[in-house]
């Protein structure tokens, strides 16, 4: 699976991914659906997988909508399910949607494989999909995503870095996503590919559909196996399940907290960052995969070639050699907020800086 997912930092800088395609006026077709080259009236059913997670409703749903509306000038509706972590919904969120005629579905799965019958439904309807930062199974038509086993290569090279010494005593505990989540999968192997042989494992779990609460327990249950002062790091996949983890080392009693990994740059994340609770995160730009996304889709319902906007071709269990677009995420410390999701205008320092945070912020210099 992926077999070329390794060449994508190499590969494209997020900067040099230039979306463009541009709408065209024309009129539509008979029964309504854009023909050819016509850019316009397209319906895009948008599918999200949870709504725990920030990043979702924060920043790929209102992105995707964006970047939809000023590729079909303002023509280009976005049709939107969020399947709560629950892939029996989605499935029949996109039923719902072949039922409705999108044009084009961009869907990230709850379940890769559980979603593989509903994408093939929608391919016999003749309804494009683009598979969204995970990896769907079943005849998907694209794919965008970051470069998912470097992301969890990027977490391990930080947690190593912070241990320095440390890492040949203690033990670290390791939280990684959900199984149905191809991505969890790819962190996981990109994590251990760094860590394995550098450093003791005590604990690992695989958490059940990323809940922080869920981390939350694996965490508290990882502190009374192994002992809170044997406990030198803890690599989190994400910073929801950072967040419980945190909760479970303060309810532990530690008074200095071990280094602490993550994902996403969540606004609570990064401000953890700041205070010193949380060691990384992996900022993800969000704006390109998600315009990434939208010009393949609108593309796709054109009847259009995406040639112009892929960088490589990834397999998936199912499907051979699917045109992607994978961008590269980087490691977020105290030591370069500023320089990304400030400088990025992802955050405002006054977002960051809160009354509760005005002081660490000033320790670091951010304002
Ligand atoms: C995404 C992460 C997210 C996680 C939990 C992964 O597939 O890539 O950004 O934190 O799912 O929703």
């Amino acid at each position: 699976m992926n077999a070329h997912l390794g060449r994508a930092t190499a590969v494209v800088a997020v900067s040099a991914i230039t979306l463009t395609l541009t709408a065209c006026g024309g009129a539509e077709d008979a029964d309504g659906r854009p023909g050819s080259g016509k850019g316009h009236a397209i319906k895009v059913g948008l599918l999200l997988p949870e709504n725990q997670t920030a990043r979702y409703e924060k920043f790929d749903k209102p992105l995707i909508e964006k970047e939809v509306a000023a590729l079909t000038r303002g023509k280009g509706e976005v049709v939107y399910a969020n399947a709560k972590q629950d892939a029996a919904t989605q499935n029949s969120q996109v039923d719902t949607m072949i039922t409705n005629k999108v044009d084009v579905l961009i869907i990230d799965a709850v379940d890769a494989k559980a979603i593989a019958g509903a994408v093939k439904r929608a391919k016999d309807a003749g309804i494009p999909v683009v598979a969204y930062d995970r990896l769907a199974e079943g005849p998907i038509d694209a794919y965008t995503s970051f470069d998912n086993e470097d992301v969890g290569k990027v977490q391990g090279k930080a947690l190593l870095d912070a241990l320095g010494d440390k890492a040949k005593d203690g033990q670290i505990v390791m939280m990684n996503g959900s199984v149905t989540d191809p991505n969890a999968k790819l962190f996981k192997s990109g994590a251990h590919f760094v860590l394995d042989g550098k450093v003791n494992i005590g604990k690992e779990y695989d958490t059940v559909e990323w809940k922080p609460e869920n981390a939350n327990t694996n965490m508290a249950a990882a502190l009374s196996a192994l002992g809170k002062s044997k406990i030198v790091g803890v690599y989190s996949a994400n910073d929801g399940m950072a967040g419980g983890i945190i909760t479970a080392l303060k309810a532990a009693g530690l008074s200095t907290l071990p280094p602490v990994t993550g994902q996403d740059a969540e606004l609570a994340g990064v401000q953890r960052i700041v205070a010193g609770e949380q060691f990384m995160t992996v900022y993800k730009p969000y704006a390109p995969e998600a315009a990434a996304a939208a010009e393949m889709a609108v593309a796709l319902a054109q009847g259009e070639k995406i040639d112009g906007v892929i960088n490589q071709m990834v397999d998936s269990p199912t499907t051979k050699g699917v045109p992607s677009v994978l961008i590269p995420g980087v490691a977020l410390t105290k030591a370069n907020v500023k320089s990304t999701v400030v400088d990025d205008g992802v955050y405002t320092v006054d977002e960051i800086c809160t009354d509760k945070y005005r002081a660490a912020c000033e320790e670091i210099g951010l304002k």
